[in-house]
């Protein structure tokens, strides 16, 4: 263990576990605020939209964090935690050399390949918030062309820039700069962020479909909103704003 990491954060480890998302949102009421969940190797890693998140190499970062944020569920940025983490680690990337940009909502990509996934749930007691568990895959040190298993074009630090790095030292940094100003961001919401958000979003004014479980949406990326929202312009002219869904661009970034 890496005691550098397990000084300044509330850590539990794991060699292999189901899901790190899981078992944060089954000990909730246990765990306390800002806990860090790792594990080298999850068997059922999760994504959004139900998808899988295959975690079986090492060499990878697999961690959820517990967030208990003060005050009422109404009025806390719970949907746009994720794009506060997106925008930290796209600046900690830079930081490797690495150009990764957001698709909107939350994937991180590099010249359209996949290399970091986020995925935030919540747990409520009736309307009560006992917390919020986000979660975040990164492919740090793996070689997506000896990885058979993944069906999508993905990408890592490693693949990037040639390098092997030290993952808990990469993790360090991103909870540090997470940590930095997540108070101000849960005070002050996604208008916090927003600027910084679009800097890494390369899709306004480029056509788009957005799919949710039951509908396509398509339409021209107009903005995005104060509150992270898409704004999307339909061929009526009309804005739709989105609020969720799996964005495809023709445009690679
Ligand atoms: C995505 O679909 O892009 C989100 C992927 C999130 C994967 C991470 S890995 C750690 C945590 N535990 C999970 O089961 N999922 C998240």
């Amino acid at each position: 263990m890496n005691t550098l990491l397990k000084t300044k954060y509330e850590l539990v480890q794991f060699r292999e576990i189901d899901s790190t998302n899981s078992y944060c949102l089954n000990h909730i009421n246990e765990l306390n605020d800002k806990t860090i969940v790792l594990s080298d190797k999850q068997k059922n890693g999760r994504g959004r939209l139900n998808r899988q998140w295959i975690s079986n190499s090492k060499d990878n970062i697999y961690t959820s964090i517990v967030l208990k944020p003060q005050g009422s569920a109404d009025n806390l940025p719970l949907t746009n935690i994720t794009q506060y983490m997106s925008v930290k680690l796209c600046e900690l990337l830079k930081e490797y050399n690495i150009n990764a940009n957001i698709k909107w909502p939350n994937d991180i990509l590099v010249n359209g390949k996949k290399i970091a996934g986020i995925l935030c749930e919540a747990s409520f007691t009736e309307s009560n918030l006992n917390g919020v568990v986000l979660g975040f895959g990164i492919n740090t040190n793996f070689d997506p062309s000896k990885n058979e298993n993944i069906d999508k074009p993905v990408t890592s630090i490693y693949n990037e820039t040639g390098f092997v790095i030290d993952k808990l030292d990469f993790l360090k940094k991103l909870l540090d700069l997470f940590f930095f100003d997540y108070e101000l961001f849960i005070k002050q919401k996604f208008k916090f962020i927003k600027n910084k958000y679009i800097k890494f979003f390369p899709y306004i004014d480029e056509e788009a479909s957005i799919n949710d479980s039951d509908s396509i949406t398509i339409g021209k990326i107009k903005n995005i909103s104060d509150d992270g929202a898409l704004i999307l312009q339909m061929s009526n002219g009309e804005e739709k704003i989105i609020i969720l869904g799996d964005l495809t661009c023709s445009v690679k970034v």
